[in-house]
């Protein structure tokens, strides 16, 4: 039997559900390859940041550096170590033009913004570069304590709204999940302009070095266990909202993948495992996929996907649990029973 993998995200036909998450891997073209090679369906590329974009910030880093360091040598070695890891706004959008003609893969760009701006000609760039998608990722931590989170939600909703008028091609929205209401928010963001969201973005937790006596940012990667976030929202918004729906965070293995489409994700986006156990691991996920559903008798992905959403679970309110009692509960007796 040949099982139909193919699926659609942001309205690009997709010859299979997994797609490379923004990360330096997609930035290098001989990785992008075998990415491609190995089974990849699309990929996202690494983020252009708002903060190389600005151009009092460029200008800011045309100054002579202060004596004695300080903050102004701080936000330079960071400027420096963001073009490293993009290599700066020009070769950002002659790697997409690059990325196009090597590999026949969708391209999706991708932008880091806070703020609406001057940078926004940016997401048309990318889309002039030949972009297929552009996703927005919306990363920062609210820490004013008097701004509120209706503000923040606005600013959320505007800088869609402002980047949707700047391009035509499908725009897709990564936010992270610390909202009151998130179905709501999820709803504006689409109302707004996007055509996808992207659930969840990991924020980087601050580390103490203990020796060095300071806070320390360090990127760690996800473990399997970070799937659970997007599964449970995934879930709850199968089918109620009018946009794609793709899972980033803990997705490393096989099983992931099929309980995200189980629970409705038009995708699933890997960087993590692909890391920790080489590009070839994408076609065990793919291979994996197929496996299960020809297993499971299923002649395509479309066939089952969603049918552990929340609304057509045969326990709906599993999802919504949020209390501890019956997971207290069931853990207790599994643990007295292996005393
Ligand atoms: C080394 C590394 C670099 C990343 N760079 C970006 C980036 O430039 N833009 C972005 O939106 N996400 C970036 N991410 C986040 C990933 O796209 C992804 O959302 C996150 O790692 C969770 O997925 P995972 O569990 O598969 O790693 C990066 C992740 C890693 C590990």
């Amino acid at each position: 039997m040949v099982v139909d993998l193919s699926t659609k995200y942001l309205g690009l036909k997709l010859a299979n559900p997994v797609v490379v998450s923004a990360c330096p891997l997609t930035g290098e073209l001989d990785v992008l390859r075998r990415l491609e090679q190995f089974g990849a369906a699309a990929a996202v590329m690494p983020s252009l940041f708002e903060e190389q974009l600005e151009q009092k910030t460029r200008d800011a880093r045309q100054l002579s550096v202060a004596p004695g360091g300080g903050p102004l040598i701080e936000s330079l070695a960071y400027f420096h170590e963001l073009k490293e890891y993009n290599r700066g706004p020009e070769i950002y959008l002659k790697h997409i033009a690059e990325a196009k003609k090597a590999v026949s893969i969708p391209i999706i760009g991708s932008l880091n913004l806070t703020v609406p701006g001057d940078w926004l000609r940016y997401a048309r760039l990318i889309e002039e570069a030949g972009a297929d998608a552009l996703e927005l990722n919306i990363y920062f931590l609210a820490i004013e304590l008097d701004t509120t989170s209706r503000e923040i939600e606005a600013r959320y909703t505007e800088l869609v709204a402002a980047v949707r008028k700047e391009v035509s091609i499908p725009l897709a929205v990564k936010v992270a999940p610390y909202f009151t209401a998130f179905p709501n928010m999820a709803r504006r963001l689409v109302e707004a302009g996007a055509d996808g969201l992207v659930l969840f973005n990991r924020f980087l937790q601050p580390e103490i070095d203990l020796d060095a006596f300071r806070v320390i940012p360090r990127l760690a990667l996800s473990t399997p266990d970070e799937l659970r976030v997007p599964l449970r929202w995934i879930a709850l918004l199968h089918g109620r909202i009018d946009a794609s729906l793709a899972a980033t965070t803990g997705v490393h293995f096989a099983d992931d993948v099929i309980k995200l489409m189980l629970v409705g994700a038009d995708v699933v986006m890997v960087a993590s495992t692909l890391y920790r156990h080489g590009v070839n691991v994408l076609a065990t996920l793919v291979d994996g996929l197929r496996d299960w559903l020809e297993a499971n008798e299923y002649h395509s992905l479309e066939q089952m996907r969603g049918c552990l959403s929340q609304r057509k679970c045969p326990d709906p309110a599993a999802f919504e649990r949020a209390n501890y009692t019956k997971a207290l509960t069931s853990f207790l007796s599994g643990a007295e029973s292996n005393h």
